[in-house]
């Protein structure tokens, strides 16, 4: 499996916007093709995207940079090199970026090249990626779990409009009996969300990941409107709600600008703390600001056995930054975004210590996405136990959901749906 050839291309996500993708030649002629996705609120602390700043060309957003890099440098590094050997062509990668953040080529450089490696070998091992990447990091190819879909349903934030200051409301189908099942629940209730919302004058325009974006006097008319749909459709039993606020938005001055108030990370808490109650999220992610370590212990100690207090600007998939996590006791849980760290082999580094920390892993996408179903293939070979990867709308998204029910097809019995275990608190969470 040596690589022959290494090559980029300049593609668009799905906001119109460059983003980049790489294509690995083998010499047996074996190929695999990968693009990397793009943020919208993005964590002060994620490896760098490397943009070209050319203000003439896609107001300084083009990726020809980046391009070049993998056309060159990285081409001539890697050439000849085994690509079933992940970890030593990460390695290489980041040896030769020589920086922390990965400034120098490019998070989306790299990136892009690392999965594009994943998929050659995959290929050319004529495996399933699901099945190869499980081999190519040592784990068992057997007990296989299907992720529970968080579908980001009502957009706010960054992503929308609408004037919400929470980014993110979340149905999570915990209590369905498989994972075609789930996306059935989440489908129904999504689109009686929509009867819901034409029936109240309200707008069925969707945001960047497809949730709908109305404009809402508050968050908890979200959170009603949302609970309305999933009774409608009738799963009220087996359908819960969850949150992204992706807070570090609305974090100035040291104060959380939230509902045109300034909140102390305490008095937001308090806020959290009332919905948990009153609506019974399973998860509240990026609740405060991503350098707001001393807010988060508190609100970590107030919720975290109640709820998975997921940190997504937070940890960033960063190894370093989620050891001070777990040292501190902070949150419970981590999103997982390829692109936020730059390297499938980093990415799966991360996951070890989390899991083996008790703390849940939530795989996802970014809000400016490709066709590129990667993450759904990484959800089933990690195990991760739950994937966010926006509503089921706009087909980005369900490239993602779609590969999944292929997964679930080809498993058949060999798997099983996640369902509630990701949201469940063991003991060591329990603080
Ligand atoms: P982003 O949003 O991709 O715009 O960062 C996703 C998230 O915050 O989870
Ligand atoms: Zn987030």
């Amino acid at each position: 499996m040596k690589i022959a050839g290494l090559s980029a291309s300049e593609i668009l996500d799905s906001r119109g916007v460059p983003t980049l993708e790489a294509t690995v030649v083998l010499d047996d002629g074996t190929r695999g093709r990968a693009a990397v996705p793009s943020g919208a609120s993005t964590g002060e602390h994620e490896a760098v995207e490397l943009r070209d700043g050319d203000k003439r060309r896609f107001f300084g957003k083009g990726c020809l940079k980046a391009r070049s890099h993998v056309d060159n440098e990285l081409a001539r590094a890697l050439k000849g090199c085994d690509a079933s050997e992940q970890g030593k062509i990460d390695e290489r990668m980041i040896a030769l970026d020589g920086t922390e953040n990965k400034g120098r080529l490019g998070a989306n450089a790299i990136l892009a090249v690392s999965l594009a490696v994943a998929r050659s070998a995959a290929a050319a091992s004529k495996q399933p990626l699901y099945r190869w990447l499980r081999r190519a990091f040592g784990l068992p190819e057997k007990d296989w779990l299907l992720p529970t879909p968080m579908f980001n349903v009502v957009n706010g934030g960054k992503h929308a409009d609408s004037g919400l200051d929470v980014q993110e409301f979340m149905i999570v189908p915990t209590g369905a009996e498989s994972f075609s099942e789930a996306l059935r629940a989440g489908c129904e209730t999504y689109h009686l969300l929509k009867k819901e919302l034409s029936a109240g004058r309200l707008s069925t325009a969707v945001g960047d990941e497809g949730g709908f974006a109305p404009h809402l006097g508050s968050h908890e008319e979200a959170l009603r409107l949302l609970r309305k749909a999933v009774a409608a459709a009738g799963y009220s039993q087996s359908v819960r709600l969850a949150l992204d606020a992706a807070s570090s938005e609305f974090f100035h001055d040291g104060a959380y600008r939230f509902e045109g108030k300034p909140l102390s990370a305490d008095q937001l808490g308090e806020v959290y703390a009332s919905w948990v109650k009153s609506y019974g999220l399973v998860s509240l992610e990026d609740p405060l600001a991503e350098d707001d370590w001393a807010g988060w212990k508190r609100l970590s100690s107030a919720l975290g056995s109640s709820v998975r207090l997921i940190g997504d600007d937070l940890f960033v998939t960063n190894r370093k930054r989620l050891e001070r996590g777990i040292r501190e006791g902070i949150a419970n849980s981590i999103l997982i975004k390829l692109n936020q760290i730059g390297t499938l082999t980093e990415t799966v580094d991360t996951v070890g210590l989390a899991r083996r920390s008790g703390y849940a892993c939530v795989i996802s996408h970014r809000s400016g996405e490709t066709e590129d179903s990667f993450i759904a293939d990484l959800s089933v070979a990690l195990d991760a136990g739950a994937i966010k990867t926006g509503a089921p709308c706009r087909s980005e998204r369900l490239a993602k959901y779609n590969r999944l029910l292929r997964i679930e097809a080809e498993l058949g019995g060999q798997a099983r749906y996640a369902g509630a275990a990701c949201f469940t608190l063991p003991q060591t969470a329990r603080r």
